[in-house]
């Protein structure tokens, strides 16, 4: 080409440079465009970006080149599409994905990579899709097990859910999608979830109910956060001044977008004033929702000041740009092998060996002939309920279905459901017989969506439905060999039955994956590394929330009392001396490790780690394993009462046999501060502290005091 040609063509580059928008300029800040962008638009086209126009999604903007934003639940894959105007599905062919497994699994996984793992399935899966911002992770605290959504959140301690809530975030947000973290906040309980008005101290808010949050802000730079559907303190959280505006947009510096949760909006006023920046599903025509045609008239009337909608608009537009929603983005992928490596790694990872006498498990199949299956969880398939975060898998191995996979026909694999709601008592009598029959049988029972864990409703009790325990006991007085799987998303009772069978595996609900993982595990393909993320209660009246009856749980008048106050999980459990079944962070391995060696290695600079614990981690067994190595802390005197020990640092470590490592884990000054209210700030004591290290709450191996040298004030406002 001539160079008079070329130098045409360059300069109409230029031309075409200087006649682009600021805002469609991807070389030009964010702040830039977005404040480019929001001078553009009008008063209408500011307002649709405030309020949905659909049950999943805002206006698109024709003139300005604006697409409809899309936002997909939830926390273990993308939803199938809905609506528009309605929560029945779409009946599309094109709206299947990666079915993870759920969140209360993922947690069991003690493992951030995982995590990470896990935010890059949906990342992925959301681009393909079409999806703009992704409606979890959820990370609301299991106050008591008998919330009907714990399954899907990342458990009973707020340092472990901010640490895997962090690792997905940034996975998520990598695919230019924005994570949505909810729900913004005390939402622990669905009995009256719309109206409860939660009440609580100051620090039991700040370190129990907020630090994941915190941290999805702080560290993860989350794009959006859900408002939730309850009050706290008098006030709908959707449009709470303390919490958005003063907390998470004032303290933290929050700068992306609070959307609300479905029809969680109640009053234009504190809609317009108390830091909500979207409206969503409200239960009125679109035009008729409290951010649309009454904040226009507000708006029109001088009642609002339009700088109040500009903000608003800012902050949509600030996650729009900031997520490349105008420059082009990847595509994204769906169900590639990879996605379901990652079902199954985490679905492997997720399993936790409850009960293990005499080294019944793992199963070797070239020494059976017969195995018993039993129970209708063995062949339930569970995606597809249980409430928002319900999807259309594309595929869902079923636990029965692993197992024969595995097995081949070189082991002869019998089937009898032994329970169903309204069962009879022949099919408890048929799977005695099939139990009597075989080598082993494994009954695999526990919860599903369809009453228990799901949205909309609290459980009553934490018993296992359906007769289970009498179909338990019963089998395994038939066959000593009798291995119990729990398929749930809470904790269950087990006094009726845990003494007469050797082997208990909690397998949560694992995904499209899950059945293959359990096979894995039950024939040592996989050696199990899971630990529980909450403890299992022996009964119902063990758990925090019980003693002080309902107004401490579910609430009386409307309200209800965190009376609990921090003692939340094992926080209560070991404070008040009450022994559980099983513990926080408990969870059996097929091989063993030995702790040794610890050192308290003290830093120099209140910024960086005030401690760093190393101790040597062996595996002393016959196997390949990885452990969860946890770090808890105990403050011998504290100025304020504290629990007894709290999680403060953990790490995940796979040993060869026979092999040894150092681990080596840094505490800051937050791993040893609480929340002072009066000095409004996280405080660390100058004084001792006990660090002790171990496989669980209860099984600290190694014990040694720390002196801080200086307290250690952090004001609750200050930035990271
Ligand atoms: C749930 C949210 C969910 C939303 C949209 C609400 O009922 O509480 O978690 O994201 O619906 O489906």
């Amino acid at each position: 080409m001539a160079l008079a040609a070329l130098l045409a063509l360059a300069g109409g580059a230029r031309a075409a440079d200087a006649a682009r928008p600021v805002y469609l300029d991807p070389g030009q800040p964010v702040e830039a465009r977005v404040a480019d962008l929001l001078s553009r638009l009008t008063l209408d086209e500011k307002l649709a970006l405030v309020h949905a126009d659909s049950k999943f999604t805002t206006a698109a903007l024709p003139r300005l080149g604006i697409p409809p934003r899309w936002m997909s639940d939830g926390p273990h894959g993308v939803r199938e599409d809905v609506g528009p105007d309605t929560f029945v599905p779409a009946a599309r062919t094109d709206d299947f994905s990666t079915y993870l497994p759920v969140a209360i699994a993922l947690a069991a996984t003690w493992n951030p990579d995982a995590a990470r793992a896990y935010g890059d399935v949906i990342g992925d899966e959301a681009r393909k899709r079409g999806k703009d911002i992704m409606l979890g992770p959820g990370v609301n605290i299991m106050r008591t097990p008998l919330n009907g959504r714990n399954f899907e959140f990342l458990g009973e301690d707020p340092f472990l859910a901010a640490r895997l809530a962090v690792s997905y975030i940034r996975a998520v947000q990598a695919h230019d999608v924005a994570a949505c973290i909810k729900h913004f906040a005390a939402n622990n309980q669905e009995t009256q979830r719309g109206t409860i008005d939660v009440e609580m101290d100051e620090r039991t808010l700040r370190e129990i109910y907020l630090p994941a949050f915190e941290a999805a802000v702080k560290e993860a730079h989350v794009w959006a956060v859900m408002g939730a559907y309850n009050e706290l303190r008098g006030q709908h959280c959707c449009h709470n001044d303390y919490l958005l505006n003063q907390v998470l947009k004032g303290e933290w510096g929050f700068p992306g977008l609070v959307m609300s949760d479905w029809n969680g909006v109640h009053d234009t006023r504190e809609a317009v004033f108390n830091g909500l920046d979207l409206e969503m599903g409200t239960n009125k025509p679109y035009a008729e929702y409290y951010l649309a045609r009454p904040f226009r008239d507000g708006l029109g009337q001088g009642v609002y000041p339009l700088a109040a909608l500009d903000e608003k608009v800012r902050r949509n537009l600030r996650v729009m740009i900031a997520t490349h929603v105008l420059d082009g983005r990847p595509e994204g992928a769906i169900n590639t092998a990879a996605h379901q490596a990652a079902a199954r790694r985490v679905a492997e990872e997720s399993i936790v060996l409850l009960k293990n006498a005499g080294a019944t498990l793992p199963l070797d199949p070239s020494q059976l002939t017969s195995i018993a299956v039993i129970g209708e969880n063995a062949v339930k398939l569970q995606a597809h309920s249980g409430g928002s975060s319900t999807l259309k898998a594309f595929y869902e191995v079923s636990p029965l279905e692993g197992i024969l996979r595995r097995v081949g026909d070189r082991v002869n694999v019998t089937y009898s459901p032994g329970y169903r709601k309204d069962a009879a008592a022949e099919l408890v009598g048929r799977a005695v017989a099939a139990a009597k029959a075989a080598d082993v049988a494994v009954v695999i029972c526990g919860l599903n969506h369809d009453g228990f864990d799901r949205e909309g409703a609290d459980r009553r009790d934490l018993k296992l439905p359906y007769g289970q325990d009498g179909l338990i006991q019963r089998v395994a007085a038939a066959n000593p060999r009798t291995i119990v799987v729990l398929v749930s998303g809470s904790p269950v009772e087990m006094e009726a039955w845990i003494d007469r069978v050797p082997a208990v595996v909690e397998a949560w609900y694992g995904g499209m994956e899950g059945g293959n993982a359990l096979a894995g595990v039950l024939f040592g393909d996989v050696n199990p590394s899971g630990k529980l993320p909450c403890t299992f209660p022996r009964r119902l009246e063990d758990t925090p929330t019980y003693a002080g009856g309902a107004p401490v749980f579910p609430g009386v008048n409307g309200a209800e009392h965190y009376e609990e106050g921090l003692l939340v999980g094992y926080r209560w459990y070991d404070t008040k001396a009450i022994e559980p079944l099983f513990p926080f962070g408990f969870g059996l391995s097929y091989t063993t490790f030995a702790y040794s060696n610890l050192r308290l290695v003290p830093g120099t600079d209140a910024s960086g780690p005030v401690v760093t614990v190393q101790f040597d981690l062996a595996n002393t067994g016959p196997r390949a394993g990885a452990e969860v190595a946890q770090v808890y802390v105990h403050q011998a005197s504290p100025g304020l009462p504290r629990p007894a020990q709290e999680l403060k640092g953990f790490q995940k470590i796979s040993l060869p046999p026979g092999e040894r490592q150092t681990i080596s884990i840094p505490l800051d000054a937050r791993a040893f501060a609480f929340y002072d209210p009066a000095r409004h700030g996280w405080v660390a004591e100058q004084g001792t502290f006990t660090i002790q290290v171990g496989g669980s709450s209860r099984d600290l191996r190694l014990q040694g005091d720390f002196p801080l040298p200086r307290t250690i004030v952090e004001p609750a406002a200050a930035k990271d």
